[in-house]
């Protein structure tokens, strides 16, 4: 398979994690997984940091993520970035975190470019900083050729405001015309989600101990695997998230079971 010579892959790593990325691809790798990044202020805290030192070492952990996804053959990632509720933090906090998609494009786009990801972003653009706007654009049109990874950013969404954005056009489009009510199914109200290009999550991580989905993706996450941990965002490694995958593996085992 061409992602067992993706060159991204580290000569140096320990065999167990080789064996277990190799024990992972045999099998199959859930194709679709969301994460939210949960736990970076207090990973600062603990360290006597700023809140937003958290946010820039999670940053450098969605990097390593991205690289991993994409050598496993995971064919979309998507990471909740900011949520509509974001937007209530103290205003410092929310300029730190709306500079850090130009950070982080603006050093890791070449790769991502190279390395056939196409990055996405769901959410509504009406608000965010012209600057964050231009950094996320810019990759979607740099990358919309790629055929590998999708590396969806969830910026700026919720899923509720989702949720009611698409009930809206489903009856705008009902009155006009355009959509007989009689033919509404799950399948069409999905194409007036944000994600109408995408197939929903096999796979949700949730960092930092918390179990509550916070808004996140509620219609599509509706059959979706569920992993929790305890560990912050900034502290989530390869190896955990290999341990998200393996555990998916394993429920999907047992569900295929006679
Ligand atoms: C939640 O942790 C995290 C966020 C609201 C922001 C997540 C953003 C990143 C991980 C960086 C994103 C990177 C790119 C490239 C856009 P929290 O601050 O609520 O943590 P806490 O619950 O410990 O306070």
């Amino acid at each position: 398979m061409l992602n067992k010579l993706n060159p991204w892959k580290s000569q140096n790593q320990p065999s167990s994690l080789r064996d277990r990325k190799i024990q992972i691809q045999s099998q199959e790798v859930p194709s679709h997984i969301a994460i939210i990044m949960d736990g970076n202020g207090r990973w600062a805290k603990k360290r006597s940091l700023p809140r937003v030192a958290g946010h820039h070492e999670g940053m450098k952990v969605v990097r390593k993520i991205t690289r991993l996804a994409n050598e496993l053959g995971v064919k979309t990632l998507t990471l909740y970035a900011f949520s509509t509720e974001n937007w209530k933090r103290p205003k410092m906090e929310v300029d730190f975190l709306m500079k850090l998609p130009e950070e982080f494009l603006g050093s890791f786009l070449p790769e991502l470019v190279e390395e056939n990801v196409r990055v996405t972003m769901m959410g509504n653009t009406d608000q965010l900083p012209a600057h964050t706007l231009k950094a996320v654009k810019k990759a979607m049109v740099d990358t919309k050729e790629n055929t590998g990874l999708v590396l969806n950013f969830a910026l700026n969404y919720g899923s509720r405001v989702e949720i009611l954005q698409a009930v809206k056009q489903v009856l705008n489009d009902c009155e006009n015309g355009k959509l007989d009510k009689e033919n509404l199914n799950e399948e069409v109200f999905s194409s007036y989600l944000m994600t109408s290009d995408l197939e929903d999550p096999d796979l949700l991580i949730r960092t930092s101990g918390e179990i509550r989905l916070s808004n996140f993706m509620l219609w599509q996450l509706a059959y979706t695997e569920f992993f929790f941990t305890d560990v912050l965002w900034p502290d989530f490694s390869e190896e955990h998230f290999i341990e998200a995958v393996e555990v998916f593996q394993s429920r999907q085992r047992r569900f295929g079971g006679v």
